[in-house]
């Protein structure tokens, strides 16, 4: 059973998404999969109970989580998915900790890749921590200049790039297809990776 912390002191970067993409994905592999919405603001449990509503339940179960119980949680799955809020070095922390790897979503411009930096630092002297460039857009080098950067200073990435999609940013509430998104790629490298 597998761990894994979707981090970025910055919000708006993709976490959320990240978190239920890659658990659909492998729940389409066939695994059982949680996520534990560590987000006050619970956006990964806003997404399953919309998807409940509309009577096409995400196929994996979202539960509220904070870093109290946290120190507690005994995984029953799989996989676990953490989904942090941004902003809340307490809670990254203790998600960091349990967890068996990290990712940071980064999406591009000079403020969320510099955030990017700073959560990386952070958090790869205590897990494996693999940075994921989310929202790149294909028509400039932005992906290709960053992911040079992080090669260079020796920061472990995804090969895989999510490209800023319109059709992403419309998923919140459903039951996504991760093929579509490149989130099948992603998964298969995590799993590479795990
Ligand atoms: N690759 C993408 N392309 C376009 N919009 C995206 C993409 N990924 C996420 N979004 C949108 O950006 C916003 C923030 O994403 P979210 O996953 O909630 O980030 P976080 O959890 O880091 O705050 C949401 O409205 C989401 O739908
Ligand atoms: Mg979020």
């Amino acid at each position: 059973m597998k761990i894994i912390a979707v981090v970025n002191l910055k919000g708006g970067v993709g976490k959320t998404t990240t978190s239920i993409l890659i658990a659909t994905q492998l729940a389409v592999l066939g695994y059982t999969v949680t996520v534990l919405d560590m987000d006050i603001q619970g956006s990964a449990t806003d997404w399953a109970r919309i998807a409940d509503e509309d009577g096409t339940p995400l196929p994996f179960e979202v539960r509220p989580g904070n870093h109290a119980s946290l120190r507690s949680f005994k995984p029953t799955t799989d996989f676990t998915i953490i989904d942090t809020p941004p902003a809340d070095p307490t809670v990254v922390d203790a998600a960091v900790k349990a967890s068996d790897l990290v990712i940071v979503p980064t999406s591009p411009g000079f403020m969320d890749t510099d955030r990017a930096w700073s959560t990386v630092e952070v958090t790869a002297t205590q897990v494996p921590t693999y940075v994921l460039l989310s929202r790149f857009d294909g028509r400039t080098n932005d992906a290709a200049d960053f992911a040079a950067a992080l090669d260079e200073r020796g920061v472990a990435r995804f090969e895989t790039i999510i490209p800023a999609s319109v059709p992403i940013g419309r998923l919140r509430g459903s039951v996504a297809q991760p093929s579509k998104f490149r989130f099948d790629n992603l998964t298969t490298e995590l799993l590479e990776v795990l």
